[in-house]
């Protein structure tokens, strides 16, 4: 954001990003600041706003690299004819200017002055500019300007709504989801040896969480089912039901499947479970605890013989015989799809944020996904999984 009347608009762009899925960084050049608060925008984006190229005390890695590395998108709203003008010739002389000239991935303008500057010359050369370097220019539009003395005329901000569609279009993010009511389970359970000890496995729910998340942001309504010790906090988007055992992650699953169009478990559900576990904490003392074990329902296999309309997609985790297994377990369960993970393989690892999926359903050739991040393989997963879904 850089300084001009329109920051204010911003405040309402930030929430809905926000609102819709996205994640924002705030960079505010020094006179944005002086038109709203830095305070205002770190409580509606949830992030600390970056302003000082110089911060009392530095970041480990450079702070101008940092939105460059996390951001998807950079979007300059509104941008001044002067901060226009930095970008047009290269000058990187505050934080906000060198935020733009180290990113690589897409820029979004939204310019916004008084019609007299927007009439000038130089800016119009300048915007030009951006316009040949494939910045995307949105706006301006005519009419009036926020000073109650100022002459009508082109120069204010777009809307924040046209901004955010611009957005959209540029992310080439879909709404092909909305309409539709999806539930993902993840994260691993945990089943009591007693009230202060269980067992679990690695699951970091990481991959469930992204799936969640990508679902929200192509617009459908997402119910996550996660088992307590997933890493980190869920998804801000979707409503999320924070189960403990796999006897709860199955209730839960049951509670939400009728209603929902998808269901993808990614959860890493226990296979069994202990039948007595003590009530009181086991004493060191008494020696190795007599632990009994049953199975656990399989809560997909539940889903495939329950559904009516309902898509479903299973993950299995399988480190031997992977393709074999995963069509096997495609027949006897009666579901959609069955992603296939190995674990085993270094950039599929526990917790880690890329994985090389492998998708198998029945009406198709298994399709290799390449290693990339999860939340990249959640979106292919999307685009492969729409086949399944019905109306
Ligand atoms: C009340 C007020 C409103 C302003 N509005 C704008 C504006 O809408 N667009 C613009 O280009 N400059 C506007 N300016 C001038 C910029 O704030 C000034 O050029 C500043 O140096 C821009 O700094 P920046 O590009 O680093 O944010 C305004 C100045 C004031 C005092």
């Amino acid at each position: 954001m850089t300084g001009g009347i329109a920051v204010y608009k911003s405040c309402y762009l930030v929430r809905e990003i926000r609102r819709q899925g996205g994640d924002v960084c705030v960079v505010m050049t020094d006179s944005a600041s002086e038109f709203v608060s830095p305070l205002t925008f770190a409580t509606l984006s949830g992030n600390p706003v970056l302003q000082d190229m110089f911060p009392e005390s530095p970041p480990e890695n450079p702070i101008h690299l940092q939105p460059s590395d996390w951001g998807d998108i950079l979007v300059i709203a509104p941008a001044t004819a002067n901060f226009i003008g930095k970008l047009a010739n290269g000058i990187a002389d505050d934080l906000a200017s060198s935020v733009c000239i180290s990113f690589s991935g897409k820029v979004i303008v939204a310019p916004a002055m008084n019609p007299r500057m927007w009439d000038n010359p130089a800016v119009k050369d300048n915007i030009s500019i951006l316009r040949k370097r494939g910045f995307e220019v949105v706006g301006p539009e005519s009419g009036e300007m926020a000073g109650v003395n100022e002459n009508a005329g082109e120069g204010r901000m777009s809307e924040p709504d046209k901004i955010l569609r611009q957005i959209r279009e540029s992310l080439a993010v879909t709404d092909d989801l909305s309409g539709k009511s999806v539930v993902v389970t993840s994260g691993p359970t945990r089943e009591p040896i007693d009230p202060v000890r269980f067992v679990s496995n690695r699951s970091s729910g990481k991959m469930g969480d992204a799936i969640a998340k990508q679902a929200a942001l192509r617009g459908a309504n997402v119910t996550l089912i996660r088992g307590r010790g997933a890493e980190g906090e869920p998804p801000a988007e979707v409503k999320t039901f924070v189960v403990e055992t796999a006897a709860e992650m199955s209730s839960a699953v049951k509670e939400h499947f009728t209603s929902c169009n998808l269901l993808v478990m990614t959860a890493a559900v226990s296979d069994w479970s202990i039948t007595n576990p003590a009530k009181s904490k086991l004493k060191k003392h008494v020696g190795e605890p007599d632990i009994q074990w049953k199975q656990t329902e399989d809560i997909l296999a539940w889903a495939g013989q329950n559904r009516t309309a309902q898509a479903v997609v299973g993950f299995a985790l399988e480190t031997s015989n992977h393709l074999e297994g995963a069509q096997k377990k495609l027949k006897e369960k009666n579901v959609d799809m069955i992603v296939l993970n190995d674990p085993t393989q270094s950039h599929s690892s526990f917790g880690g944020d890329s994985t090389k999926l492998t998708l198998v359903a029945n009406d198709k050739a298994p399709v290799e996904l390449p290693v990339c991040t999860k939340k990249e393989a959640a979106n292919k997963l999307f685009d492969n999984i729409s086949r399944f879904l019905q109306g």
